[in-house]
């Protein structure tokens, strides 16, 4: 009897390289994985490793303002420099301290921040990072749903550190999901091509050079450091909660965010 093909039942995993190329994809009933390594998802990941209830993102230093007048605890930064009347910029460093334990912050960013926005409308926006690495992997295991790994970028460019993180995570997953397009693909290879020396690679990087110039050095390193932060920050229709308090996070002005004012 001819040997027949299995039909290939595997879910997809795509990856969009820069927002400008966002339109060409369709986030319904598939997960988005935000990718801002240098520094957005990662401060993302430690902040709720750390304490920190709900990331809530914003897009406009405007809209963060008019919760700044709330009363509430606002970070972010633009250009990569910290917002001067903001309380926090956007350094994960910032995130790790008790004045933000158990609280929410209202987190703003050049890119990423406005990747997750852009998100809407997928199944689930989980943020993803090298800090975070294999907590996010499993997940999208266990998901076993079609995946879209999303780069910020900068300013619509590609940049390296998120396809390399993208390609690590499509070459740990290659076995369960179907590759379909050359952007999944190319960051396989970027990434096998320079995984034995990543940090290296990305010191070589135009966004590395540009962050590095306002002198977060430690803010980089720890950025594409590996400390495997046991944390899903999942985005619960406000902001990004811990996976596990996804069902019972709380919303803005409810008794337990009233820390905050
Ligand atoms: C962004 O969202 O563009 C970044 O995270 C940039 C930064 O950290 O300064």
């Amino acid at each position: 009897m001819a040997n027949a093909r299995q039909p290939d039942n595997r879910p997809v995993i795509e990856v969009c390289l820069t927002p400008a190329l966002w339109y060409q994809f369709d986030p319904k009933e598939k997960n988005v994985v935000v990718i801002d390594i240098i520094r957005a998802t990662s401060t993302i990941a430690a902040a709720l490793h750390y304490g920190v209830q709900k990331m809530i993102p914003v897009e406009t230093v405007e809209e963060a303002n008019t919760y700044l007048k709330k009363g509430y605890i606002v970070a972010g930064e633009r250009d990569g420099y910290k917002i001067p009347h903001f309380h926090h910029g956007n350094s994960p460093f910032e995130f790790m301290d008790d004045d933000v334990k158990g609280k929410a912050v209202i987190h703003t960013t050049t890119n990423g921040t406005r990747c997750v926005l852009m998100s809407k409308g997928a199944k689930n926006i989980v943020a993803g990072s090298f800090v975070n690495q294999e907590a996010i992997i499993n997940w999208i295991r266990q998901e076993n749903r079609d995946t879209i790994l999303f780069c910020a970028g900068w300013k619509e460019h590609y940049v390296m550190d998120d396809a390399l993180f993208a390609g690590t995570v499509v070459r740990e997953l290659a076995d369960h999901f179907r590759i379909i397009d050359d952007a999944a693909l190319s960051a396989k290879l970027l990434y096998r091509y320079v995984r034995e020396n990543m940090l290296r690679t990305v010191k070589q990087a135009t966004h590395f050079k540009r962050l590095q110039r306002l002198g977060i050095e430690n803010d980089i390193k720890f950025c594409m450091s590996n400390p495997q932060f046991d944390v899903v920050p999942i985005f619960d229709g406000e902001g990004f909660v811990r996976l596990e308090e996804e069902i019972t996070s709380v919303r803005l002005n409810t008794d337990v965010l009233k820390g905050n004012q």
